[in-house]
């Protein structure tokens, strides 16, 4: 499988390699980023790998080949899926440096001895789709909360061991504690209805992911300032690219018009989403990993807002379909209007995001349209009932959406692209 490389400019081979240091080249005349918080030649803890994010970042740091080894933590839900990180299992070199274990992050027997080898974790594992979310949240805080305090004893045990003086390395060296990252999501900050979030505004969770998620933070935040547990936490944008679950609006959207079937748009379609393109999210967290301060979060936007009529339009556009296939149906119950944040803490880290959002779609329409067998199979078997339940009726109720380009408001249409500006505050 390819991720449509060639076709992403910014992707380059070096690039993640570049973030690595506060020397790289794209970095340069930014704030410099720090000391790197992780040894040479690291070894990293990925829970929840074989998902879309966590196995982008797999893929991206092992292909860099800089001896950095990996271990993947994945209870393979219905999410994730080992066929993710096929690249890497298929390339000797990665292989050697590689090793998965499917297993439950709320699990302490499986968890406990890979957090005692790990100079890092890096906790992606989460129930992650908000509408699954709606139909049944209990499954979110199990993995979103519990787990997440799972992996945090984990730590606090090991930073324990670490300043009693027996945690050591491989060659019985003193070792430091384990860093740990939570990612987590912009949508801990509720709906923004007008100017941006900044990392230390209020957490207004507003769905049961949303506040697991906000839950899964504060946790962290509390083994911060109670046991000085070294640990961040990344609030990352709406992201989108190869690999992403069909669940998820654009490969949703791009798979059922490749197949001419209805385009299922919530509501109006005027919810305003910013997107970001999955390697510069995978790179960003990397980034936070390395050079991040502990007990700090970090907004990591795309700097790409949108209606979500307008990303429809752009995805039809692409894909040479008519906007007929687009059918409005009842709206999301509790739909955050409107996700936007500041990025401006992550940019002083000297972060800056590389692909450019015409260049992303076009390559993750690209991997879809290579990648049918990938998505087939996972639109098999347990997804007819989940479909059915999440749009049967929606759909068999619905009507033709309007035309974005025909009938917006005139007044909304001067901010469609760019939002409002930050300076009109929230
Ligand atoms: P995903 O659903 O594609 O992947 C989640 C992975 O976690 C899957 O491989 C799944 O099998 C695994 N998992 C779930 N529960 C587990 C458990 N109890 N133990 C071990 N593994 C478990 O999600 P994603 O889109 O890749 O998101 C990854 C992380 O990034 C999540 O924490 C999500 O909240 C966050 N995030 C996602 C977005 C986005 O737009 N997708 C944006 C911001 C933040
Ligand atoms: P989604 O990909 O579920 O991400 P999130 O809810 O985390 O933002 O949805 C993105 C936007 O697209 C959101 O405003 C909901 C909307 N949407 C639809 O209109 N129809 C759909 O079928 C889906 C899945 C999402």
């Amino acid at each position: 499988m390819s991720e449509g490389r060639a076709a992403v400019r910014g992707l380059d081979p070096d690039r993640a390699a570049a973030t690595a240091g506060p020397a790289a080249g794209p970095t340069a005349g930014l704030d410099q980023p720090g000391v790197d918080a992780l040894p040479p030649a690291p070894h990293l803890l990925v829970t929840g790998g074989a998902g879309f994010i966590g196995s982008c970042f797999v893929r991206e740091i092992l292909a860099r080949g800089d001896g950095t080894r990996i271990t993947v933590l994945d209870k393979l839900t219905y999410a994730g899926d080992r066929a993710n990180l096929a690249p890497v299992e298929a390339d000797p070199t990665q292989a050697a440096r590689f090793r998965f274990i499917r297993g439950d992050i709320a699990d302490p027997a499986v968890v406990d001895p890979l957090v005692e080898e790990a100079d890092a974790v890096v906790n992606f594992a989460a129930e992650s789709h908000v509408d699954r979310s709606i139909l049944d949240p209990e499954a979110f805080l199990r993995t979103g909360v519990f787990g997440v305090h799972v992996l945090l004893e984990a730590c606090r045990r090991e930073a324990e061991r670490a300043a009693a003086g027996s945690r050591l390395g491989p060659r019985r060296q003193p070792r430091r504690a384990p860093r740990f990252l939570q990612v987590s999501t912009d949508e801990v900050y509720g709906s923004v209805p007008i100017g941006q979030a900044g990392e230390e505004d209020r957490l207004e969770p507003r769905s049961p992911y949303a506040a697991a998620k906000a839950a899964g933070e504060l946790l962290v935040r509390s083994y911060v300032v109670t046991y000085g547990l070294d640990a961040l936490i990344t609030r990352g944008s709406n992201t989108y690219g190869p690999y992403q679950h069909p669940e998820k609006l654009i490969p949703l959207f791009i798979t059922n018009a490749l197949d001419d079937q209805p385009l299922p748009l919530y509501g109006d379609g005027l919810q305003r989403r910013d997107w970001l393109y999955v390697t510069d999210h995978a790179g960003a967290i990397e980034h936070v990993l390395r050079f991040g301060t502990s007990g700090e979060a970090y907004n990591i936007p795309g700097g790409m807002e949108l209606a979500n009529r307008e990303l429809v339009a752009a995805l039809l556009a692409r894909l040479g379909k008519p906007w007929s296939l687009v059918r409005r149906v009842e709206d999301r119950p509790g739909h955050d209007r409107r996700y936007a944040m500041d990025g401006t803490k992550l940019a002083r880290l000297g972060w800056r995001n590389r692909v450019p959002f015409e260049d992303g779609l076009t390559a993750t329409i690209d991997w879809f349209r290579a990648n049918e067998r990938w998505w087939r199979s996972i639109r098999s078997g347990d997804w007819e009932a989940y479909y059915g339940r999440q749009y049967g009726a929606r759909l068999s109720h619905s009507r033709p959406a309007p035309d974005p380009t025909a009938d917006l408001a005139p007044e909304l249409a001067p901010d469609l692209r760019t939002g409002p500006s930050r300076d009109e505050g929230r």
